[in-house]
Order: structure tokens, then sequence, then C-alpha cells
């Protein structure tokens, strides 16, 4: 993987480990986007646990985002107080202290849930039903990735004939999730055309499917191609990371986050340590270069492995070009998967061409309930 060095002289002033978000690369990031649902006729639903950030969620409503996706009510609650106004929480909502909130946040904003169950539509429904109100569900299939959802064909069509029956609830579409795979082109297009034919399915036995919901930052392209499907839901690509990278799905200049860190210790020659470890990181790693797997990637010195990480240590492994680093330099380290490491953290700090123009909260950071 190969990576440019940023300016980092007006960073200096920085306290580390820091997220820095690069302002040009995330407007730009939302801006192909927002292009792309625009030109294909979908509508672009972006998963906001990415950022989990007011300020970006405003953005990508502005470039023309419908809405947010989100996996858990707090997340939700937290973007509906600050003015957004449609979600879908593309999860399965379980367990009787999540009911009341999700009634009451769908009292205030426009609200879908996921269901892949009756264990999961029934409550839902009686809660519904017993506050008077109507719930739309979208029903999770399975395309492959085997994490929720229930199989194409005959258990979704059984699965949408019991929702239907349930008072309280309103099917509004389905959705998938098809995650990572080596053709992310081809993975896409047969996603959507699963979906798309899952849909005329359920037309055909009399269901109504308004939303064929898909893809993510690898396939939601490809996916959101297909005549017939309605909304896509790429979440990483607003920052993209060295993951994306390594899949070939966005370029080291399409990263707009980095953490950045300092070097704190020099034992040896070839080792640097640095003050960001996996209370920083989060401990995924991955093959990015020759090196073996890292914790992500140094920019500018992409062969360097980030080999080992304590809580607050990280320990590098330095290529000839990077040797003369010294303790208190700065590095930038594009993640390895940057929606956990976003969650870890307490603020973003925003640069444009290496100055520092606004400091913006993780609002909705470990939300997981
Ligand atoms: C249900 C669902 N939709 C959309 C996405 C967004 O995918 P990505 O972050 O790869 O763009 C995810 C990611 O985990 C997801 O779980």
């Amino acid at each position: 993987m190969s990576a440019v060095a940023a300016p980092l002289a007006e960073l200096e002033t920085l306290d580390t480990p820091a997220l820095v978000v690069d302002l040009d690369r995330l407007e730009a990031n939302i801006a192909r986007w927002a292009a792309f649902a625009r030109e294909a006729g979908v509508k672009l639903r972006p998963h906001a646990k990415t950022h989990k950030c007011v300020e970006i969620a405003r953005r990508q409503i502005a470039a023309g985002a419908v809405g947010l996706t989100l996996a858990k009510i707090g997340e939700a609650e937290v973007m509906a107080r600050a003015g957004v106004r449609d979600v879908f929480l593309a999860y399965e909502v379980v367990g009787g202290p999540k009911l009341p909130r999700l009634l009451s946040l769908a009292r205030d904003v426009s609200v879908r849930v996921g269901v892949d169950s009756p264990e999961v539509a029934e409550p839902l429904a009686e809660a519904a039903a017993r506050a008077g109100a109507t719930l739309d569900v979208v029903l999770e299939v399975d395309t492959g990735l085997g994490r929720c959802g229930v199989a194409p064909g005959e258990p979704l069509l059984a699965l949408a004939r019991r929702v239907a029956r349930l008072r309280g609830l309103r099917i509004a579409g389905i959705f998938t999730y098809r995650g990572y795979r080596p053709d992310p082109e081809a993975a896409g297009r047969e996603e959507g055309e699963i979906m798309v034919r899952e849909a005329e399915r359920l037309r055909k036995a009399g269901i109504p499917v308004d939303e064929v919901s898909v893809g993510s930052t690898p396939t939601g392209r490809a996916a959101g191609r297909v005549p017939g499907v309605t909304e896509i839901r790429p979440g990483t690509y607003v920052f993209n990371d060295a993951t994306q990278v390594r899949w070939g799905v966005a370029t080291p200049d399409e990263c707009a986050l980095v953490v950045l860190a300092r070097v704190i210790s020099r034992p040896s020659p070839d080792v640097a340590v640095l003050d960001a470890g996996s209370k920083a990181l989060t401990a995924e790693k991955g093959p990015f270069s020759s090196a073996g797997d890292s914790h992500g990637v140094i920019r500018g010195y992409p062969d360097c492995q980030i080999d080992r990480l304590w809580e607050e240590h990280g320990r590098v492994r330095l290529t000839a070009d990077a040797r003369h680093l010294r303790v208190g330099d700065l590095v930038e380290i594009i993640p390895t998967h940057v929606c956990p490491t976003v969650n870890l953290a307490r603020q973003l700090v925003c640069v444009r061409r290496g100055r520092v123009e606004e400091t913006w909260a993780v609002a909705a950071r470990a939300q997981v309930q």
C-alpha cells in the first residue's frame, strides 16, 4: 500500500494520541457518494456508526442523504436530539427495556427497525399496538454474511407472511448487509440482484415491498446500480481506512481520518514505540504490506509494521526509511478499522491543509444500548 505523508509541522501543538480528520478529504468522500446516489437514482442512508458525530451527520444530510442508518437506539437518540428526522435501525431490537425507548423515539422522528424472526417481531408489535402506534419494520435477508437475516426464498416469504399479520407493524421493505468479499464489484451486483428478485417474489405473494436497501462501502456502488434497488447504506466511506484500501475500495488519499501518535521510545535502531495502543487504535490488524499483519498503516511509511499493541503502547518495526524517527516525532496512522477506532475517542480534531479548524465531539460514542 502506498501512502503520502501530510505536513505534520502544524499539528505539533496537538496532544496525542488524537483522531485527526482532514476536512477536504471528508467533504470529498461525502460529495462523491452523494453524487453517486443521485446519478444512480437511489436514496443514500449512510451508516453513522462510523463517525457517531452530529456535525458529520448534518453534512451528509445537507449533501442529500435521506436520513441515517444506525444500529443502536442510543445512537439514534443522540442523532434525533441533534435534529436528524429519519433513522433506520438496521439491527434486531430485542429486550424489554429497549421497547419504550424505541416507541418514544418513533413518536419524535421517522423510525424503521430490522426484523429477522417472529421472536423479534412479536414483542415490537405488541408494544406498538399497546401504544396505539404502527412501527415500520424492514425484513433482514442473509445474502451470504451468515450474521442476522433469513435466507432468501421460502424462509423470507414465511417470515413476511407472519409479520404481515401482526397488528402494530408495517413492512416497509427488505434489507441486507453482505460484508467484505474478494471481488466487491461482483459481490455488490449479486447482492442487488438477489434483493430485487426477493422483493419481486414478496410482491407476487401480495406483500408490499417499497424499500430494497443494500450496500456497504465495498458493495454499495455495484449494488446501487441494479435496477429495483432503492437505497444504499455505506458507512465507512466517510473516512475510509486501511482495510478499504486493502480491498481496493479506497486510496490512501481518500482516508480522511488518522490517529496522530508520538514516538515515546526508541529502544533499538529498528523499533519505535508510540503513545497509541489498543485504547487508541483498537486491537484490530490486517495484512497491509509484505511486512506482515499491522495495527494500521503509518502514512508515508507503508511498510512499517505496528506489530504489537499494549493498552497504551504501540510497537513499530521500522523500515530503513523510517529509522530517522526520534522520541517526540509525530506519525499519522491510518486505522485498520475506523469505526471502532472512533468509538474510543471523545473528539475529532478537524484540520484543513494541516491547520486546525474545529473540534467535534463523538457525541454517540459508546452508545451500545
Ligand atoms: C447493517 C449494515 N449496513 C451498512 C453497513 C455499512 O457498511 P460499511 O461500513 O462497510 O460501509 C454496516 C456495517 O457494519 C452494517 O452492519
